[in-house]
């Protein structure tokens, strides 16, 4: 439980305890972790007293697998490893476990790690497009399979989740992301702890999780991978660490440290983050892995002179293990000696490793069942395909295009996404298989067998494919065709790590190919696949329907099908601002007010006369270009019914600290379809001692509404919530006047006028 404090004017009157209420529900694995501690502690003092300075550092090691067994064999019967990664064959793992348990000197487990990011074998929509659902209970359950597929190969560690706030989607890892909201991808973050940790470490089927990359990663300068980030501390408090804080209270298990130097300090030797931000502050007692290389990668950066400096660095900032770069063991020996790194500072990282391999019950149960055949069981296929129905964004719907109806007999399909399955997998899906994956072009054929003419002609070969000479065959199967179905987007790769770009538009002719299909008059629906938020404005308007999907895994093709011809409907929001032009980025929803907000008269390029004088124009915070909005804002999405809000009641108009506001309104489905709106709630701290963001994200739910159906929807927001780290770097609650919105998405809606008071 943490301490909060309530601020009135510079006098501080009021102490209470609280855990953010929708991190309540997991207060109960930390506690059960904590049952087990005492005993635990023991075992662990126990080994540690026995175990060589060699032996402890060969801990702190971690090598990556690379198949081959013999191979790795001397460092394992040595002890100079404590947890390979790679290795998936349960064959393999139990072969190599094998050694450790049984032939070196004081048989510790391995702990076998793996990137599973978004699925195992059953590949789940990128961490993206699971945002976009909006939904814990899904990304819970994805995470869950993940967790089934990849522990019967013997991984019992991922590297995941990746809960790095993005707002920059030239960066290629927004991908992997839960998008720009701290709130959002806190929530979501937790749920992926949960599912692949299970109810307990201890269970078979749980992976210990790896929140990364702690911190500040996604604040890359310029989107550009790996580079330098400046965030102040305040920003860094309030927006980027509380989705680490959320994994802690979740029970994550381990944490990874993140390439970037922030201020000048990369974070692998980030005394203030490793040590008293997850340590003292969150009471963190699992262990820290450095990112691939990070430790030695701080030679690079001008941080430390050498190997040696930066094992020294790392060791001494709070990094328990060192993933591949080999300078702890190299190194430590030495700088132990030399008296430049304490052998309590070792002995209390190898504590912190030994207690993730006790709770996982490695000790107990090291090898791994090799006859399971869990892959692609039926129900992670279901789970696949309900996140990909989900995590669909209906960004446009022209005359209710869609669904498509009985009178549609001939669908031309075209585009380099229709039939793309290593591409629809999205990035980082080590171990998703192309021959599994369902394109939207084999579903629609299963799917409408005998019901529809399909007219396959791809156009391009690839999202990159420059050459129109496919362009005018599907042209010319548009005309022959009652609508068209365009598939657009990116290949995998173009998203990712280390894939930055620059240009958000289409690649190679796809935007030729759009233009084109528009031409002929029909119907077109464009499906947009792809690893972040696309410019695609200009075929936004050219076309009668957009679904956005992020790249959508194994599942992605019947998730499409049915959401086209109407079994399903959409309900997706964007979990990140998309851009009109790259020029507005960083443009997100939570900004602070300038003193020139933007709002009032856009005077636009065009607008300005000739030899115009100098002015200030509209005196407003935009760009003359693009002016201040974007092309689709944080949280929206429509549906193929609508949705009436009631204006929100709130149980109390002045609130004091320690209560609870009430919020409820009716909403009711006044279109056609069975639908489920995402409705969210926002709150906006009007004055603060320091500038507050313009709207922040406090609740959303998922309602599901048959037509006509009308429901009253309630959401509690304990004033605790309100808290931020204000002027003197405190997370207080400051009274004062909110406003608070129920509303569909991040513009909309009416502000209704609350206070905090004394
Ligand atoms: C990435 C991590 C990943 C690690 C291991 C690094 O390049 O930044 O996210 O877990 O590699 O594959």
């Amino acid at each position: 439980m943490e301490s909060y404090l309530i601020i009135f004017g510079m006098k501080t009157i009021q102490l209470f305890s609280v855990g953010l209420l929708f991190l309540a529900g997991m207060a109960s694995c930390t506690q059960k972790q904590q049952g087990s501690n005492a005993h635990v502690e023991e075992k662990i003092n126990a080994l540690l007293s026995q175990m060589t300075l060699e032996e402890k550092i060969g801990q702190m090691n971690q090598l990556s697998f690379n198949g081959n067994v013999e191979e790795m064999i001397p460092f394992i019967k040595a002890g100079k490893t404590g947890s390979l990664f790679n290795v998936v064959d349960p064959v393999q793992a139990n072969a190599l476990q094998r050694v450790a348990v049984e032939e070196s000197r004081l048989g510790i487990p391995l702990l076998m790690g793996r990137d599973v990011i978004h699925g195992f074998k059953t590949v789940m929509p990128i961490p993206l497009g699971q945002a976009a659902t909006f939904d814990p209970q899904v990304v819970e359950e994805g995470a869950r399979v993940a967790a089934i597929e990849a522990s019967s190969t013997g991984v019992r560690w991922t590297f995941a989740p990746m809960i790095d706030i993005a707002r920059d989607p030239r960066w290629g890892r927004i991908a992997e992301s839960c998008g720009e909201d701290t709130y959002l991808t806190s929530v979501l973050g937790a749920a992926m702890v949960k599912g692949f940790q299970g109810d307990s470490l201890n269970q078979p089927t749980s992976m210990a999780a790896c929140p990364k990359h702690f911190a500040g990663y996604g604040a890359a300068e310029g989107g550009k991978d790996y580079n330098s980030t400046f965030i102040p501390e305040r920003r860094l408090r309030n927006v980027y660490l509380p989705p680490f804080e959320a994994a802690a209270k979740a029970g994550a298990a381990t944490y990874m440290t993140s390439f970037n130097d922030n201020d000048g300090v990369p974070s692998t030797g980030n005394i203030f983050l490793l040590r008293q931000v997850l340590r003292d502050e969150w009471g963190f007692d699992g262990f820290v892995v450095t990112d691939w290389a990070s430790a030695f990668e701080m030679v690079s950066h001008g941080f430390a002179a050498d190997r040696k400096e930066a094992a020294m660095k790392a060791v001494n900032a709070g990094v328990d293990m060192e993933m591949v770069s080999g300078t702890f063991l190299e190194a430590l020996p030495e700088l132990v000696k030399e008296g430049k790194v304490k052998e309590a500072v070792l002995d209390e990282a190898v504590r912190n490793i030994l207690r993730i391999k006790f709770r996982l019950g490695l000790f107990d149960r090291p090898y791994t069942d090799e006859s399971l055949q869990v892959m692609y069981a039926p129900e992670h296929l279901a789970t696949a395909k309900r996140a990909a129905t989900e995590s669909a964004i209906l960004l446009k719907n022209e005359d209710d295009v869609l669904p498509l109806g009985a009178s549609v007999k001939t669908v031309a399909v075209v585009g380099p996404m229709a039939d793309a399955p290593h591409d629809q997998l999205g990035t980082w899906a080590f171990d998703g298989e192309k021959e599994r994956t369902v394109t939207p072009l084999q579903a629609i054929r299963e799917s409408m067998d005998g019901k529809v003419q399909v007219l396959y002609e791809p156009a391009l070969v690839c999202s990159r494919d420059k050459n129109r000479q496919g362009i005018p065959r599907a042209v010319s199967a548009a005309l022959r065709a009652d609508v068209v179905l365009a598939f657009v987007g990116e290949e995998s790769i173009l998203s990712g790590e280390a894939h930055s770009l620059a240009d958000l538009n289409l690649q190679g002719a796809q935007r030729e190919l759009i233009a084109a299909l528009a031409q002929t008059g029909k119907p077109l629906v464009t499906v947009v696949m792809a690893g972040r938020p696309l410019t695609i404005g200009d075929e936004v308007e050219q076309s009668s329907a957009v679904l956005y999907m992020f790249h959508p895994g194994t599942m992605g093709g019947p998730a499409l099908a049915d959401l086209l011809w109407g079994k399903a409907v959409p309900s997706g929001k964007t979990p990140v601002t998309f851009p009109k032009m790259v020029g507005q980025i960083p443009v997100y929803y939570s900004h602070n007010n300038t003193g020139r907000p933007a709002g009032r008269t856009e005077i636009l390029l065009d607008d300005i006369p000739l030899e115009a004088g100098q002015t200030s124009l509209g005196c407003t915070s935009y760009y003359l270009d693009a002016g201040f909005e974007p092309l689709f804002p944080f949280g929206y999405g429509l549906s193929y019914t609508t949705f009436r809000y009631s204006e929100p009641k709130l149980s109390a108009t002045e609130l004091k600290s320690g209560d609870v506001l009430t919020v409820t309104f009716d909403l009711e489905n006044t279109g056609r379809y069975e639908g489920t709106e995402i409705a969210q709630l926002y709150v906006q701290d009007k004055v603060g001692s320091v500038t507050r963001p313009v709207k922040e994200l406090k609740r959303f739910t998922r309602v599901s509404l048959k037509p006509g159906e009308k429901k009253t929807v309630t959401f509690e927001l304990p004033m605790e919530e309100l808290a931020f780290w204000n002027i003197d770097m405190k997370r207080v609650v400051e009274p004062g006047d909110f406003n608070l919105w129920v509303a569909p998405d991040s513009q909309s809606g009416t502000p209704v006028a609350f206070k905090v008071v004394e």
